[in-house]
């Protein structure tokens, strides 16, 4: 069984004192740092590029878990590898803009991990063909584009489906994740729990990740 890791999602950070924000949810014991890249083309949004991921970079301790929400992975891969992603996931979606296997295989080339994720409306049956060479299955509760958003419980059963599919790796769910929400997740299998509105916005970063962590220890 993989160990519990909550990820903050750096979206919901104040991005105005970004190196403070970082500092205060790894002070609050976050295990990864999600950050959410968006191109404006593949989702609705525009976040930040490897400039900022490397920013993120000189500051943090935990690793960083870089969730590329872009239309072209291929292109991006490797500056963002380059500023420091530790976990570099893209989504299945775009498979048809190239070779996702070659990509996953580069990605571990050069000593990261690698993930795909899958959007709600997305069966995980597509994940199928690249499951040997994935560490990390990201399981969007949400469709991606924006934090504070309401977590989707259609999209448990997937969790279950990779495990009857073989995959061994990490499993990560992102979207709406809270303390409502939590134990259904990890009941289901998951390891992994992106949180973005619920850790930037709680009072106590540290109490909330500490919640966090309890609920999802004891539904496992
Ligand atoms: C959405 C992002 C999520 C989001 C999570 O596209 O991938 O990581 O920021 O934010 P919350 O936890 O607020 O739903
Ligand atoms: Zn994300």
């Amino acid at each position: 069984m993989h160990p519990i890791r909550i990820a903050p999602s750096l979206l919901a950070a104040d991005f105005a004192r970004l190196a403070d924000e970082v500092r205060s949810v790894e002070q609050a014991a976050a295990d990864w740092l999600h950050l959410d890249v968006m191109d404006g083309h593949f989702v609705p949004n525009l976040t930040f590029g490897p400039v900022v991921t490397q920013a993120i970079k000189n500051v943090a301790t935990k690793p960083l878990d870089v969730h590329l929400m872009i239309t072209d992975p291929w292109r991006y891969a490797d500056p963002f590898l380059d500023a420091g992603a530790d976990w570099l996931t893209f989504h299945v979606e775009v498979e048809s803009n190239g070779d996702v296997r070659q990509l996953l295989r580069h990605i571990r080339a050069r000593g990261r991990k690698a993930g795909l994720s899958v959007q709600p409306d997305t069966p995980v049956a597509r994940l199928a063909p690249y499951l040997a060479e994935l560490d990390l299955v990201l399981v969007m509760s949400v469709f991606a584009g924006f934090g504070g958003q309401k977590f989707m419980p259609e999209v448990l059963p997937k969790v279950q489906e990779l495990r009857r599919l073989g995959f061994a790796g990490e499993v990560s769910m992102d979207g709406g994740i809270g303390s409502s929400t939590i134990a259904s997740s990890a009941a289901a299998g998951t390891n992994v729990f992106v949180a973005g509105t619920a850790v930037f916005g709680a009072p106590d970063r540290r109490a909330r990740i500490a919640e966090l962590r309890r609920l999802a220890e004891a539904a496992r």
